[in-house]
């Protein structure tokens, strides 16, 4: 089988994690998500969630060094081997030069990167509604958009619902300003690659997931052929 190895771009809240859950599902390659990773390093309190919280809570990136490590050993885990979603990275020019290098390194390249815009106002309102399982916070959920059955209490396990700590709407605004100048450059840049596909993410989430999922199924024929 071809490899589908796909970048996930677009402001924080555009919809990254909960499309990228739907598609990991849709074509069997590992969601890989730096912010998770971080939060995972943060909650079992280890030396790199010590550090990188501060840049987090500050609505900040982590430093380059750290994240590049961090995902080019994972994208060469035997699970990434027939294709891989990241979700996050990259997000600024010197990631995405040495996700090439990495990717070249393995005799790999990236199949496609996948944008999904959504205005700076609805971003906000997504933050502040959004709530995740304390347990695995790839289950994610909106007080208003995509309520859970039973208020506070995720459908998929039963553990509690908790707001992110940069869910804040300084700490938002600070994430949205550091898009628009680190991020979205990238645009461009894979643009001119020949490598972007755009997506409305003010649709609703089954429509921004067809969408998606009939591209990548077209990308992957594509790469069959
Ligand atoms: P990260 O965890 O990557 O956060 P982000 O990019 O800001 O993205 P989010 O997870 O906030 O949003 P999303 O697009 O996944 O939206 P979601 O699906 O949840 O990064 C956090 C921090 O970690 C960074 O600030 C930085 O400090 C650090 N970091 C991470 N990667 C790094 C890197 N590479 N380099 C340096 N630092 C790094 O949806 C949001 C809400 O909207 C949910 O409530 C959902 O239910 C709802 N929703 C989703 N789709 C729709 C829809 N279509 N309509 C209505 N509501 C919707």
């Amino acid at each position: 089988m071809s490899e589908l190895n796909l970048i996930l771009l677009g402001p924080p809240g555009a919809g990254k994690g909960t499309q990228a859950e739907r598609l990991r599902d849709d074509f069997g390659i590992p969601h890989i998500s730096t912010g998770d990773i971080l939060r995972g390093q943060v909650a079992e309190g280890t030396e790199l969630g010590r550090q990188a919280k501060r840049y987090m809570d500050a609505g900040e990136l982590v430093p380059d060094d750290v994240i590049i490590d961090m995902i080019t050993e994972r994208i060469a885990e035997g699970d990434a081997r027939d294709g891989f979603l990241l979700d996050g990275f990259p997000r600024n020019r010197q990631q995405a030069e040495a996700l090439n290098e990495a990717l070249g390194s393995l005799d790999r390249r990236l199949t496609s990167v996948l944008l999904i815009d959504v205005p700076d106002d609805d971003v906000v309102r997504r933050l502040a509604g959004r709530r995740v399982c304390v347990k695995n916070p790839s289950h994610i959920y909106h007080v208003d958009f995509d309520p859970p059955k039973h208020e506070g209490v995720c459908d998929q396990d039963g553990a509690r619902l908790i707001q992110r700590d940069d869910d804040k709407e300084d700490t938002i605004r600070r994430r949205l300003e550091v898009y628009h100048s680190q991020t979205e450059p990238l645009i461009g840049y894979y643009d001119d690659a020949g490598l972007l596909r755009r997506f409305d993410g003010r649709r609703s989430p089954d429509e921004v997931h067809a969408h998606i999922r009939a591209t990548v199924a077209t990308l992957r024929l594509e790469e069959t052929l």
